[in-house]
């Protein structure tokens, strides 16, 4: 067996038995004292999901839905979105203290991209991104090599209490508890969820009745809320780009095969944006 190497910043604690990971020699493996162990892949992200504790046997968004979303998300229909997120980042950065910060739910990895590049203080930000979506994590590791990508649930984040000074959380699940757990005190947690009328012009075409979502999003337990932010805007994507859209969202699954027609053939269709920005605190105990 490879000596351990006790490296310092080791964020990780094993999935199984929630002891810390420590690393072997060649950094490409991480076992626990109970002998778990994990290899990196090759695109270099680790699978901290056994799968013991899959629910199925491709869990979270599915290739398709990764793709789409990469295709839809690349060509910036969502740039200015992404660009109050590094802002609200950089409002609430100390200049030049290093910070780790989790994209929870980072999906392929574009936000991730998008705060490491719009982000004024980027050096001092050390990146991770976590996703139950194996196929997701391996596309945002490639893209990023410098980010720490790892496969693992919203529900049992393997990483040391009190790890992170940051956690971002766009359109996707997570657990107060775990965030809680997580988070340093006073840590930030920064959702970004749809807006009221967010894709109004498309669910039309979906549904009967249109619903808008809440305007304001639920306070997760052991938070408080600091400051809220409404970003809306129209965007006229193209039919490839229309129907990329439609794929990555929930509501995909509502439309049959002639609605899906409809959208595709439709010579132009303006759709608007909403999005709520919400910056937390975690609250002192
Ligand atoms: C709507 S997508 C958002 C992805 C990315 N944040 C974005 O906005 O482009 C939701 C993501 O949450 C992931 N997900 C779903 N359930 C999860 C869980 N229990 N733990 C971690 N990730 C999960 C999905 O695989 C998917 O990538
Ligand atoms: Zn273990």
């Amino acid at each position: 067996m490879q000596p351990l190497l006790i490296e310092p910043n080791i964020p990780y604690v094993c999935p199984v038995c929630s002891e810390p990971l420590v690393s072997q020699q060649s950094g490409r493996t991480y076992s626990c004292l109970n002998l778990h162990s994990f290899d990196r892949a090759k695109e270099g992200y680790l699978n901290l999901f056994p799968v013991q504790f899959k629910h199925s046997k491709e869990p979270g968004d599915n290739k398709q839905m990764m793709v789409a979303r990469r295709l839809f998300l690349e060509h910036g229909f969502y740039e200015p979105m992404a660009q109050a997120v590094a802002m609200m980042i950089d409002i609430n950065h100390s200049p030049d203290k290093n910070i780790q910060l989790l994209d929870l739910g980072c999906g392929e990895g574009y936000y991730s991209r998008k705060i490491a590049h719009f982000c004024k203080q980027s050096e001092h930000i050390n990146l991770h991104g976590i996703d139950i979506a194996k196929f997701a994590i391996a596309a945002a590791a490639k893209k990023q090599v410098n980010a720490k990508f790892v496969v693992a649930s919203a529900n049992r984040l393997p990483y040391l209490d009190e790890y992170f000074d940051f956690v971002v959380r766009l359109f996707a699940p997570s657990d107060d508890a775990e965030l809680n757990r997580i988070l340093k005190t006073s840590g930030y947690l920064l959702t970004v969820t749809p807006g009221p009328r967010h894709l109004w012009q498309l669910k039309e075409y979906i549904y009967d009745e249109v619903k808008e979502h809440a305007s304001e999003s639920l306070v997760p337990k052991g938070f408080e809320q600091l400051t809220t932010q409404r970003i809306s805007y129209k965007i006229v994507p193209e039919s490839e780009q229309r129907m990329a859209l439609l794929q990555m969202t929930p509501f995909a699954w509502q439309a049959n095969e002639n609605v899906q027609k409809t959208i595709n053939d439709l010579e132009s269709l303006e759709i608007e944006t909403d999005f709520i920005l919400t910056l937390f605190v975690k609250a002192m105990t």
